[in-house]
């Protein structure tokens, strides 16, 4: 990573922790990273942390987080501010809740449940127009890769969920090769590099300079306390979203430890 980007380490709860579960996990969240010993903030020497709960458990974990140093966000959202549209949730929803971020065409939401390219850039639009930062999800199949389409694949996803957005629109991009998700097989950091170069030329040749530059690039997949320092390490991985290793304090903290220790070895 660049040192002009702060690393942000976020967890994708997924279908896990209800609202108990949830708030008492946002409060032991609260007590290892938001604050220092004497209760200050430190940034620069700690990655920022975000944790998506799912939806019914937001408002716990926006009762616990709200004002904090740790964001949160909503898994999903629809494109449309309200209306006949059952079982969805509106962005304006989620900014009410004081959400920060949202995901938006995570593989799970494209495969399981029929999200395409032109959902993604509605939503993508939608959250940025209700003060939400979008984090789009992008990557290849393991048959893709093989097939070496990777960068094909990347550039369609891109193309087409970022037609129409502002160059200054603040986002985030998370690479998730499909073939690492839940699986344990994590790309090398080597393969993790590749492509987010390709995502940041991309970004700095499609949407601007600045735009490329200040944009974050999560790496997400089998993501562990192990392996994120070496995927850190690639100049243009930002940090990581964090699907099983989020659920556990242990394996969290390790991971935004992995984090701090490479930031703090910068200093
Ligand atoms: P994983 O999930 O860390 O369990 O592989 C990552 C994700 O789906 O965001």
């Amino acid at each position: 990573m660049s040192q002009a980007r702060i690393p942000l380490v976020a967890g994708n709860w997924k279908m896990h922790k209800g609202p108990a579960e949830a708030r008492r996990f946002a409060e032991e969240l609260l007590g290892e990273f938001a604050k220092d010993r004497t209760g200050t903030p430190v940034p620069g020497h700690r990655p920022d942390v975000a944790v998506f709960p799912p939806f019914t458990s937001l408002p716990a974990v926006a009762q616990t987080l709200r004002g904090t140093a740790i964001a949160y966000g909503g898994q999903n959202c629809h494109w449309e501010s309200k209306g006949a549209f059952t079982g969805e949730v509106a962005p304006a929803f989620l900014a009410e809740l004081g959400c920060r971020y949202v995901l938006v065409g995570h593989s799970e939401r494209r495969t399981l449940f029929g999200e395409t390219d032109e959902t993604c850039r509605k939503k993508l639009l939608a959250a940025v127009a209700a003060g939400i930062e979008p984090v789009l999800c992008c990557g290849e199949t393991l048959t893709e890769r093989e097939a070496g389409r990777t960068f094909e694949v990347l550039e369609r996803q891109l193309r087409a969920a970022l037609a129409g957005l502002a160059s200054t629109a603040s986002l985030t991009i998370a690479y998730e090769p499909v073939w690492a998700i839940g699986t344990g097989r994590t790309a090398t950091p080597a393969q993790a590099g590749e492509a987010h170069r390709f995502i940041r030329n991309w970004l700095v040749r499609e949407l601007s300079p600045a735009a490329g530059g200040r944009t974050r690039l999560l790496y997400g997949g089998s993501v562990k306390p192990d392996n994120f320092g070496e995927l850190l390490r690639q100049p243009d991985v930002d940090g990581a979203l964090v699907g099983g290793a989020s659920l556990e304090l242990a394996s969290f903290r390790g991971i935004v430890g992995a984090a701090t220790s490479y930031l703090t070895g910068l200093i």
